[in-house]
């Protein structure tokens, strides 16, 4: 894609760069157009550097050859702008233009992608408000900024997204949103089956392809909520469509699935459900003294399976299968005695699936068709997931 990144005059500013750096590394062209302001902060050398391109900083300036803001708002296909400070954000909803970026700005149509960061009084503000409202009825997209430490030591929302977060939202901004309107209810992590507040029954699964899958379907228009087990979604700035409800056993799991599940299309089940529990949990740490020798465990309810005897053939219902043998025949088995829509066969081993960033498998639907996970992250895989399960899902609708 061709992007402009326009920054402006914040601390925040060095963020930008990991940025830019990251579209680069992905594939994407980039010109960065600084106001003045910012080139107090980072050095326009930095971004010359990591984009390839002279930067662009004064209205005089001619970035990328003899072009003007006009041909620059024309070669764009999105413009974002990281850090948008409180300055830059009054002069593109007043229409002022002063410097480049904005004039780029007056003069590009295509959709834009804004990431206020400030001190949080500035940001709640009411004229700082007035000003994001309006720049969002302009179909602009404002995307946090989020709660944390913010410069100054205060804390507050203020603080610019993840730079990773960024990324996926600039690179989303000209994707259809084929999810719009839908919800979805995702389920991730391990779950913990606790002997004592200290002791569990648990598994490797850090819970980052639920995260990832919740993500991207909040990425493409969907309303998502994402039950989830525990650190199964410290994984960075949660996307605001994402409602996350955190639980630790197998038992909660199933009530908060129960909760939603009536509300929803699709049900993608990534959680790594333990599938014992112990009988009986003490209130207080145990003792050596206190172990008889043995523990008695029991059958966890299955949640995907009674989603299935309760909605299969109704509600889109997606399971994943994590096998180190027999992969896509268990996963085909798992399927129908699930009565599910798809499942997502992986491999796991010594160097894949759980905790491993890296991941591959294949989507196998209930007629049999297969479809190849090219290896890559979780959010590829994620990403690769979403695709299908898109066609499929709009085939039987
Ligand atoms: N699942 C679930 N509740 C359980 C167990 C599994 O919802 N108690 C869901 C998982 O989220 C996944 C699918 O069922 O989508 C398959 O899980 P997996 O652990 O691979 O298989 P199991 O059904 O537990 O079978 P087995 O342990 O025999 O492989």
């Amino acid at each position: 894609m061709r992007i402009i990144v326009g920054v402006s005059g914040g601390i925040a500013a060095y963020k930008a760069a990991i940025v830019v750096s990251s579209l680069v590394q992905r594939g994407h062209q980039v010109q960065i157009l600084m106001t003045d302001g910012a080139t107090k902060f980072v050095q326009p050398l930095t971004f010359e550097a990591l984009s390839g391109r002279p930067v662009g900083i004064l209205v005089t300036d001619q970035p990328a050859g003899p072009i003007s803001h006009v041909k620059l708002g024309q070669w764009a296909e999105v413009l974002a702008i990281v850090p948008a400070t409180l300055g830059i954000m009054s002069r593109l909803a007043l229409g002022q233009p002063s410097d480049l970026l904005s004039l780029t700005y007056m003069s590009y149509r295509g959709p834009v992608v804004i990431a206020p960061a400030m001190e949080p009084k500035m940001w709640l503000h009411p004229r700082t408000q007035e000003h994001a409202a309006k720049l969002s009825a302009d179909d602009t997209q404002i995307v946090g900024p989020v709660a944390g430490h913010v410069a100054s030591g205060d804390e507050g929302v203020g603080r610019l997204v993840d730079p990773d977060f960024l990324v996926r939202a600039i690179e989303h901004a000209t994707a259809p949103k084929a999810l719009s309107g839908i919800q979805v209810l995702v389920t991730g992590g391990a779950t913990w089956e606790h002997f004592d507040p200290v002791r569990a029954i648990t598994n490797p699964s850090t819970g980052r392809m639920g995260f990832e899958m919740a993500q991207e379907a909040a990425f493409l228009g969907a309303r998502v909520t994402y039950v989830h087990g525990p650190r199964a979604a410290d994984f960075g700035t949660l996307h605001p469509a994402v409602t996350a409800i955190p639980v630790v056993s197998a038992q909660e799991m199933r009530q908060a699935v129960w909760d939603i599940v009536g509300s929803v299309s699709i049900v993608v089940a990534a959680a790594a459900v333990s599938d014992f529990r112990p009988v009986a949990s003490a209130k207080q740490k145990l003792h050596k003294s206190d172990i008889t020798g043995h523990w008695e465990v029991t059958a966890n309810p299955d949640i995907l399976a009674e989603l299935g005897q309760e909605y299969g053939g109704n509600k889109f219902l997606v399971g994943f299968a994590a096998e180190t043998d027999n992969v896509v025949a268990s996963a085909q088995s798992k399927l129908a005695a699930k009565r599910l829509d798809v499942i997502v066969a992986n491999p796991v081993g010594a160097s894949l699936g759980f905790g491993n960033y890296e991941h591959r498998g294949q989507i196998i639907d209930r007629f049999g068709g297969t479809a190849v996970i090219n290896e890559g992250s979780k959010e590829f895989s994620a990403q690769q997931i979403w695709k299908r399960l898109v066609e499929l899902y709009s085939q039987e609708q």
